[in-house]
């Protein structure tokens, strides 16, 4: 079994990302555009949250059963650092979502990731959580995020993205086929240093002006 891809193919999402993708974006507006592009990603990504009813008063009439979220709890999870770009938009959409953080780097000698960081809200099993990084390069990084918060018994897990490759795609759904993997597009391929082609470049150093 291989968990789903959802290709997030609206309009103002590929308009908006072709603006990130452009080498003369500026910092600036690298982050303006993202903070735009992530909100309308979390629009998709709870697209099948749970919906109760209530009843409410109109200034017309009585409702008896108006649709309401049944109150699933949220979080977010962010891997360090570009997926810090993804919260501020989620997190105006959702404001009472949790946030959770997991920071890993890759040891240069068995090129497994380490964990430097990580802090999560109390809780996990019981919250619906997505995972969010802007790139899915390798797929690594991100299967190594959702393999940590399983151990601590996170099990309604989704995966938010906005460029991710082939390869990485196909290492994440290996080893999370449980869980669902949401993306504005699926690009060509990675280069010999694992970039991805076309990409947008570094999205960490793109948004905080780094190199
Ligand atoms: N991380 C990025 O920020 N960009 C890539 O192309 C690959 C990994």
């Amino acid at each position: 079994m291989h968990s789903s891809v959802t290709v997030i193919d609206h309009p103002l999402v590929q308009h908006k990302l072709t603006v990130l993708r452009d080498r003369d974006t500026s910092t600036a507006k690298f982050r303006d555009v993202l903070r735009e592009l992530s909100t309308l990603l979390a629009y998709e990504v709870t697209r099948d949250l749970p919906l109760t009813t209530r009843s409410v008063d109109t200034p017309l009439a009585h409702m008896a059963e108006a649709p309401t979220l049944e109150g699933k709890k949220l979080c977010f999870v962010s891997i360090l650092r570009a997926g810090n770009g993804l919260l501020e938009g989620m997190l105006e959409l959702i404001p009472t979502a949790r946030v959770g953080h997991v920071g890993l780097y890759r040891d240069h000698k068995t090129l497994q990731p380490v964990e430097y960081y990580y802090k999560m809200p109390a809780a996990i099993d019981e919250r619906r959580i997505v995972v969010v990084d802007p790139m899915l390069a390798t797929g690594h990084s991100a299967a190594a995020a959702v393999s940590r918060i399983k151990e601590d018994g996170a099990r309604d897990i989704r995966f938010l993205c906005l460029v991710a490759s082939p390869e990485g795609v196909a290492t994440f759904q290996e080893t999370h086929p449980d869980v669902p993997v949401y993306t504005a597009v699926v690009d060509e391929g990675l280069n010999e240093k694992a970039y991805i082609v076309p990409g947008l470049g570094d999205a960490g150093d793109r948004m905080y002006g780094t190199k």
